[in-house]
């Protein structure tokens, strides 16, 4: 029998679990070509900010052992452009929720584009991005400060008139905390995790290898991590979590939705594979028949403790 690979989570309903992680998929509709987009249950956009950013000069990516590292730094066409020239075109995928990636260097960045946001149709739900190690100001410095993460969330949740997924930096010392700040501060999910601060140096030049010296790490090398945060927090909080970090297989995404995840974003695995995240979604539905799962959100923190 066919599993039903349907979940909900914050009002939505995808009818895949796995999603593309903002940053790897674009704007979404330049994937229209090579994905069939309404096989996939959503996608997260590009951080978009209130004016076009530039991003940082290159090199902006170099390959690691067992993923990649970046500091792209936020390069996006501004909330205007996507809501006049990427948003219109991606209705003609209606089954593949649009989840916008909201970044902003202030809080009334977040809130004037969230406001923007608001007046456009055919966008699911908000991700704000606390958590890009790869900009000088705003980012990370919100996801790492309890009071200042609480502050924002409050804001921008007060002006959203849709859900608020607040994607937390792995780069703090206590996960189960900031998450748990999120959720009273009133995030309706939590994505996590975004890249770890990482530093790669070239022992010919002695020069970093990113132009920016540091960037984020990302890849099946920090999925034990992220598995272990996405664990932490959600036994922290009762709000659904999209967990994410060097998914490749099936199993990667399994183990994801074992440790609390209600669904999965799938990054860096695009970069090899554009069609990552449509061939995932396929490999997890043949994964639960062969294990007669019949609902794909029976997985959900189903991990058994140990004996
Ligand atoms: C090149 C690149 C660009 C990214 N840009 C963003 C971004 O704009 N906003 C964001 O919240 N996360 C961004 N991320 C982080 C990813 O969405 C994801 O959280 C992280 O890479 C971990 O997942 P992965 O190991 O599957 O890539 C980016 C990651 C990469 C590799």
């Amino acid at each position: 029998m066919k599993p039903e690979m349907t979940v909900r989570f914050a009002g939505l309903e995808l009818v895949s679990p796995v999603i593309a992680a903002s940053g790897t998929f674009g704007y979404g509709i330049e994937f229209e070509e090579i994905v069939a987009l309404d096989r996939i249950g959503a996608f997260v956009t590009k951080g978009i900010s209130r004016e076009p950013m530039a991003g940082n000069p290159a090199p902006r990516m170099v390959p690691t052992a067992a993923g990649m590292l970046n500091a792209i730094g936020l390069q996006n066409m501004g909330v205007e452009a996507f809501v006049a020239t990427k948003l219109p075109a991606l209705a003609r995928y209606p089954s593949c929720k649009v989840i916008v990636n909201v970044f902003g260097t202030q809080v009334q960045d977040y809130v004037a584009v969230v406001e923007r946001l608001n007046d456009a149709p055919g966008i699911a739900a908000y991700e704000l991005n606390v958590s890009c190690p790869n900009v000088h100001e705003g980012g990370m410095t919100f996801g790492a400060d309890p009071s200042a993460l609480e502050y924002l969330v409050a804001r921008v949740r007060t002006v959203a008139r849709r859900p608020v997924i607040v994607k937390l930096s792995p780069n703090v010392t206590s996960i189960a905390q900031m998450a748990a700040i999120a959720e009273r501060a009133g995030a309706d999910a939590l994505s996590l995790v975004n890249t770890f601060l990482a530093l790669s140096i070239d022992t010919e030049t002695r020069k970093p290898r990113l132009a920016n010296i540091t960037g984020g790490l990302s890849g099946p090398g920090i999925k034990p991590i992220a598995v272990r945060m996405v664990w932490e927090a959600a036994q922290a909080v009762s709000i659904p979590i999209l967990g994410m970090g060097g998914i490749t297989t099936a199993e990667d995404a399994v183990e994801f939705l074992l440790a609390g995840a209600t669904a999965v974003q799938v990054g860096t695995a695009s970069y090899a594979d554009p069609r990552a995240v449509e061939r995932l979604g396929t490999q997890l539905e043949r994964w639960c028949r062969s294990h007669h799962v019949a609902q794909v959100s029976s997985l959900t923190g189903a991990m058994q403790r140990p004996a």
